[in-house]
């Protein structure tokens, strides 16, 4: 018996966290095993990958592959035994961010990227990946109340638009496993949406 394995993605301060929190009580008042990681991190030496990634300037290629390396880890460590062992997996964020980001924001070509995603992943995708999606105004205005900015949070608008571009192009090239939720409506209009898409998991 396999868990279901969900990700949680979008372009900073799009609200994902905000719904991590429900998302974890929907499993629980169901009584469904769950597992609760993000990347970067997820393992301890995943989460020493993170500390990197997020604060110390680098290539963009050792950044890829520094993503990667945190994944292969976290897929070995994490997912694959919990998924095999029935449990669900939630991962706040996955491989497409690298797309949305090292791709979409940075520039780097997605033929690299895919031979990337195939050697680590060796065909795991995740079932549902709920794609959080608010204008770059409200991201912005989101990330303004935020003290300390990453590497990623620093970076100047058209990065974020790049990446907010590419998410949605994926988007629309896989409905079937990528949602796109609109953040920018009230949030209980959000909780009934993704109720009903997680209904459809079980
Ligand atoms: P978080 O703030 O949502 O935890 O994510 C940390 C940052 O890492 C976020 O700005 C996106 C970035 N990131 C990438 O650039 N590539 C990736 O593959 C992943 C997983 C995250």
């Amino acid at each position: 018996m396999f868990g279901k394995f969900i990700t949680l993605e979008g372009i900073d301060g799009a609200g994902k966290s905000t719904h991590l929190g429900w998302l974890q009580d929907w499993l629980r008042e169901r009584a469904i095993e769950h597992v609760i990681t993000r990347e970067p991190g997820g393992t301890p030496l995943g989460e020493k990958l993170r500390e990197l990634l997020l604060h110390h300037d680098m290539h963009l290629e050792t950044e890829t592959l520094l993503m990667f390396a945190g994944r292969r880890e976290h897929i070995a460590e994490v997912i694959l035994p919990a998924l095999q062992a029935g449990s669900w997996v939630v991962s706040d964020r996955f491989t497409d961010a690298t797309f949305a980001y090292q791709g979409g924001g940075r520039g780097l070509g997605i033929e690299r990227i895919e031979v990337l995603e195939h050697w680590v992943q060796s065909g795991l995708q995740p079932d549902l990946t709920l794609l959080f999606d608010v204008p770059l105004e409200v991201s912005r205005e989101r990330l303004a109340k935020t003290r300390v900015l990453d590497r990623f949070e620093q970076e100047q608008q058209d990065f974020h638009q790049r990446v907010r571009n590419c998410y949605l192009e994926r988007a629309r090239r896989d409905p079937a496993r990528i949602k796109v939720i609109d953040s920018t409506r009230p949030i209980e209009i959000i909780q009934q949406e993704l109720a009903t898409l997680l209904q459809e998991l079980i």
